[in-house]
């Protein structure tokens, strides 16, 4: 497996990420607005509070002692998140070491400015530290008046004292507010990934389909209209589109075999004539250029047909033989080429494909080579493996790269003549490997030399039952 770790950087480029990240600014955002308005809001509602407070303060001051009691119940019922209580003895003030909120003391003096002159307001030490914040009065005629406001009434000061009290009580992800905004992130945040995931799905599969185009255009079948509106659109003008440009295809490689075939005709005609060219030296210069002509239009249309993928004539082949034939043909016309075999090794495709590619290879390596070994080895992966090496110049790395594209030939410069080729004998070997479920690669030889490498797969049993007629080639399997 070929997995490569993708830098963090570059994994924010997927619009999903983005997106999220977009997201959650938006709302860490949204929430601090919200915050601050609560902070500028929250401070003048308890100043309107504190009105409020010091003419209850004021009222009990006035009322006769017996009446205080009744006051208190009353006024109770009429302002339920103020406790309010009458002491006969001076409560604990608060701590002043220990600090408190700017705008409770803020509070504190706001509602000493509303009462009687000298009144003596302070904070009292709360039971519940935190939570309420208690305010006492000493009043006039005796005893105290306590008022303790919930803690939510009062402003937070400024954020970062709030944060930072929090902070100092506990830590401040433990706090119910940050729980709550945390998890909050935490899911809204996975809960959009997921959603924009989905709905990249079909975008995903939509590159990558295309991206397979160039190499699979006609056995492709067209993507599923799957996704959301602007993907479906996008899907079927991809599959119209791939349809086009198979149909082109089909029809270029149509006129040009249509064309290459007739050529030939016209070819063979004009070989005859040839022979009646009384000038000997201009007849074999003649007959040179059509044969020429000839042998380029002949590759030109088994190119053609490899990339045709035609599987009309596919049955059981045994490679064995065809690579001791190879060799032995190869032998005959004057070059050493010696064939390492293993036994019948059956393949399921077509005999003149075997042929063809490994006459392309043998005969691509006796171009460069004295010396040519053929070598088949049995793979445990159900392949077979077969190499044709030779101790020829090799090939450079970047000539190997592209030795495989139609019309490249290692020297491009000079003209055609009986010895060079056209550039399209590894095209056509990689077309019919492939169109046979298998792979070939061209690799350096140690010390000097080149080793083409195929790899087929062995024929399977399911093989041999769509080939019955082929019993004695079916029965070699076993
Ligand atoms: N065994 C080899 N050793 C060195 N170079 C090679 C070898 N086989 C192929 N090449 C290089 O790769 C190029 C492409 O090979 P390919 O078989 O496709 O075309 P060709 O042999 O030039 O022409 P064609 O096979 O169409 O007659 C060749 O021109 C040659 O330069
Ligand atoms: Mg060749």
């Amino acid at each position: 497996m070929n997995s490569t770790r993708v830098p963090w950087r570059f994994r924010i480029n997927k619009l999903a990420v983005q997106i999220t990240l977009l997201m959650l600014v938006s709302i860490v955002a949204f929430q601090t607005i919200v915050i601050g308005m609560f902070h500028v809001f929250g401070r003048r509602h308890i100043v309107d509070q504190g009105d409020f407070i010091a003419s209850i303060i004021l009222a009990l001051d006035v009322a006769p002692n017996a009446e205080r009691a009744n006051i208190v119940s009353e006024l109770s019922l009429a302002v339920p998140y103020a406790n309010i209580e009458i002491q006969e003895t001076r409560p604990a003030a608060a701590d002043a070491s220990l600090g408190s909120d700017v705008a409770f003391d803020n509070e504190i003096r706001h509602i000493d400015s509303l009462l009687w002159k000298g009144a003596d307001v302070f904070e009292v030490a709360s039971s519940a530290p935190g939570d309420y914040g208690v305010l006492a009065v000493e009043l006039r005629k005796g005893g105290y008046a306590t008022i303790s406001i919930a803690q939510h009434q009062k402003s937070p000061g400024s954020i970062w004292r709030w944060l930072w009290q929090h902070a100092e009580d506990e830590p401040i992800i433990v706090t119910p507010g940050a729980r709550t905004a945390l998890s909050f992130i935490i899911f809204t945040a996975i809960f959009v990934f997921w959603a924009l995931n989905a709905i990249m799905a079909p975008l995903q599969r939509l590159a990558k389909y295309a991206e397979q185009i160039p190499n699979d255009i006609d056995t492709k079948t067209p993507l599923p209209e799957r996704g959301p509106h602007e993907v479906r659109e996008l899907t079927r003008s991809l599959n119209r589109m791939q349809a086009r440009i198979s149909k082109m295809i089909a029809a270029r490689a149509h006129v040009l075999a249509a064309v290459s075939h007739d050529l030939r005709t016209i070819i063979t005609r004009l070989k005859l004539k040839t022979e009646f060219v009384p000038d000997q030296s201009l007849q074999q210069r003649m007959m040179r250029d059509v044969d020429l002509m000839d042998a380029m239009l002949f590759k030109n249309l088994q190119y053609l047909r490899a990339e045709g993928d035609d599987k009309s004539d596919c049955s059981l082949v045994d490679l064995d033989s065809v690579l001791q034939t190879v060799a032995d043909e190869f032998c005959d016309l004057g070059h050493h080429v010696t064939y390492h075999g293993g036994g019948r090794q059956m393949i399921f495709g077509s005999l003149p494909d075997m042929q063809r590619i490994f006459t392309n290879l043998v005969e691509n390596a006796t171009h460069h080579a004295k010396t040519v070994d053929v070598l088949l080895t049995d793979r445990p992966e159900g392949l077979i493996q077969v190499d044709v090496i030779d101790d020829g110049p090799g090939m450079s790395a970047e000539s190997k790269q592209t030795a495989f594209e139609p019309f490249v030939r290692g020297q491009p410069g000079r003209t055609l003549d009986q010895h060079s080729g056209f550039g399209l004998g590894l095209s056509i070997v990689r077309s019919l490997v492939e169109n046979h479920g298998g792979s070939v690669s061209l690799l350096d030889r140690e010390p000097h030399g080149l080793i083409a490498r195929v790899f087929l797969p062995r024929a399977s049993e399911g093989d041999e039952r769509l080939a019955p007629s082929d019993s004695k080639a079916a029965q070699a399997l076993h």
